[in-house]
């Protein structure tokens, strides 16, 4: 029997007493800082037309909305987001209102995040919009403000920082290369989670000119830190239009930076957010041991017109749990760096390169049943947490590590929100639809049976191919499937191709080359920039 009528549905859950008053207490200081600032609270309906979220910038995948119908059978979606009911709200009742509106919101936003990793598909979000009003003063008091929520957290003993970067320079940069809707689309991505290793091999194999723009995108990914970055620019690009837009985001820094003591600023040149609304300055807000961005936002200046309005506007929402959490945290000392590393062939991989490091790894040749080692060198030291490998990103993910060793076929099958940052080279194998030799696999009329460790992986191969098929999943020694009549292929990893051929398979296709990638948490590659960087430099000479 389930006991549906006792538990909440997954993504959702109960606050109790002390989490209601902490929360309220936040909401409080949030919205303190908004009224006096003079924005005014509007409150969305929680049901829109799903129209009003389909929009040309197409900001969610559908599969991320919660839908429902209403009585005359019309898409209603749970809103996902704030910013596009005010835009349609700002293009219509709002439309003749003198400018600049000034408004705020505190409600909560629906996500539906089928990994669940420990995150609420319900998220309490503060934020404001700011419409009307396209100057660059305006861009300055909207980060002022920002600023001034972290400093909520800065005052209870956490550090905080900002992170400013410019969705133009991202564009421009693009449109310089010339290149197709669907590359440009892999390039966003690649960019948003600073996938090095797979951005060079896609200039690679699309073969892409080695001129000023192809260099600046090759590094792009790691443009962020302190000023140092532009010079970084500065030595590749002579291109005007880049450089006028780079040194106009330079002085926006400079001039921030005179406004918060307290709070660090950064730049972040590569910077893409997935929500592509924005036209101009985009922001994140981090505070350190919080895994995810508390406050993000920028300049979207072509919103309102796919509304029928035309305003320029600018805002920012804050993540309200992730605020409180980190505001009640207790202040702990900074823990040592923590790497989460695939037990097995990976972790004896990565033990050897930290060896030929000058690292002292006795700990983890001598680990007995120990689960947390520390590796040392001089005054450098880091935790190495071993687990399974799709707990490597469920734990680097949440921020409890903030560094991982994985295998991309992990990556590939599970996702995620963390930022791949290095191909290590090591633990190289391959993704391959195999069968039984000699066989057609892609003859007859018949929907195919696959067999695999890999539904994911399986399912997004056979789609790209317009291919209906029918998937079993298998937990291991996949090859027994079609050798006993449970499939016609399977979709595995084949490294030197033994076990295929002891067993009378062969390889069809390959599916996609792998290897071993170095992964990192979003915030902890911020706001430990240095030691993580450090760590990249000298994996990389070896
Ligand atoms: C992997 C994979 C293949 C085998 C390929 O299995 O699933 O079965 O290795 O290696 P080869 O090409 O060198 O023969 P693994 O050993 O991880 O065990 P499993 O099949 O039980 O998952």
């Amino acid at each position: 029997m389930n006991n549906f009528d006792l538990i909440t549905p997954e993504g959702m859950r109960d606050f109790l007493f002390d989490e209601c008053s902490r929360l309220r207490e936040t909401e409080t200081a949030v919205r303190e800082i908004f009224e006096t600032a003079g924005f005014r609270e509007i409150i969305t309906p929680a049901l829109e037309f799903f129209d009003v979220f389909d929009r040309k910038s197409r900001c969610f995948p559908q599969e991320n909305f919660y839908k429902s119908t209403d009585d005359k059978g019309r898409i209603l979606v749970v809103r996902p987001d704030s910013t596009m009911p005010i835009a349609r709200i700002a293009a219509t009742r709002l439309k003749d209102e003198p400018k600049p509106l000034k408004l705020f919101y505190s409600q909560i936003v629906y996500r539906n995040n089928p990994q669940k990793r420990r995150r609420n598909d319900e998220i309490k979000q503060m934020g404001i919009e700011l419409i009307g009003d396209g100057s660059a003063q305006c861009d300055i008091d909207v980060v002022t403000l920002a600023l001034k929520v972290l400093e909520i957290a800065v005052k209870n003993g956490k550090r905080a920082l900002i992170e400013i970067g410019d969705s133009g320079i991202t564009r421009c940069l693009l449109d310089k290369l010339n290149i197709s809707e669907y590359m440009r689309e892999t390039i966003l991505d690649l960019l948003e989670t600073k996938n090095t290793p797979e951005l060079h091999e896609l200039i690679r194999v699309y073969d892409l000119p080695e001129n000023e723009y192809v260099k600046l995108l090759r590094i792009m990914p790691r443009l962020f830190g302190d000023e140092s970055v532009f010079e970084k620019a500065a030595e590749i690009v002579s291109d005007k239009e880049l450089i006028v837009k780079i040194s106009a985001l330079k002085k926006f820094i400079e001039e921030i930076k005179s406004k918060s003591e307290k709070i660090e600023i950064t730049v972040d040149l590569g910077f893409v957010n997935k929500i592509n609304y924005y036209t101009g300055f985009v922001l994140r807000g981090y505070i350190e041991n919080c895994g995810e961005p508390v406050i993000s936002g920028g300049r979207y200046d072509k919103l309102l017109a796919e509304y029928g309005g035309d305003s320029p506007a600018v805002g920012f929402a804050v993540d309200v749990d992730l605020l409180t959490a980190a505001v009640n945290a207790e202040s702990v000392s900074k823990r040592p760096l923590r790497i989460a590393l695939t037990k097995g062939r990976l972790e004896h991989k990565t033990v050897d390169i930290l060896e030929k490091l000058g690292f002292d790894v006795s700990e983890i040749h001598n680990k007995g049943r120990k689960l947390i080692l520390e590796v040392k060198k001089n005054d450098t030291v880091f935790e190495v947490v071993l687990c399974k490998s799709p707990d490597v990103i469920t734990y680097v993910d949440n921020g409890v590590c903030d560094i991982g060793v994985v295998g991309k076929d992990t990556i590939s099958e599970h996702g995620g929100k963390f930022y791949e940052l290095l191909d290590l080279r090591f633990g190289k194998c391959r993704f391959a639809l195999c069968g039984k030799t000699g066989e057609n696999f892609y003859s007859g009329i018949n929907v195919k049976t696959i067999a695999t460790k890999y539904p994911n992986v399986s399912r997004r191969f056979f789609e790209s191919k317009g291919m209906d098929v029918d998937i079993v999943k298998i937990e291991g020694s996949v090859e027994l499937a079609p050798l006993i009549g449970l499939s016609d292929a399977i979709v595995d990893i084949v490294e030197t191709g033994k076990t295929l051929d002891e067993n009378g398979l062969e390889i069809y296709e390959t599916v996609q080359q792998l290897s071993a990638r170095l992964i990192a948490n979003r915030v902890s590659l911020k706001t430990n920039r240095r030691d993580i960087g450090e760590l990249i430099k000298n994996l990389e000479s070896v």
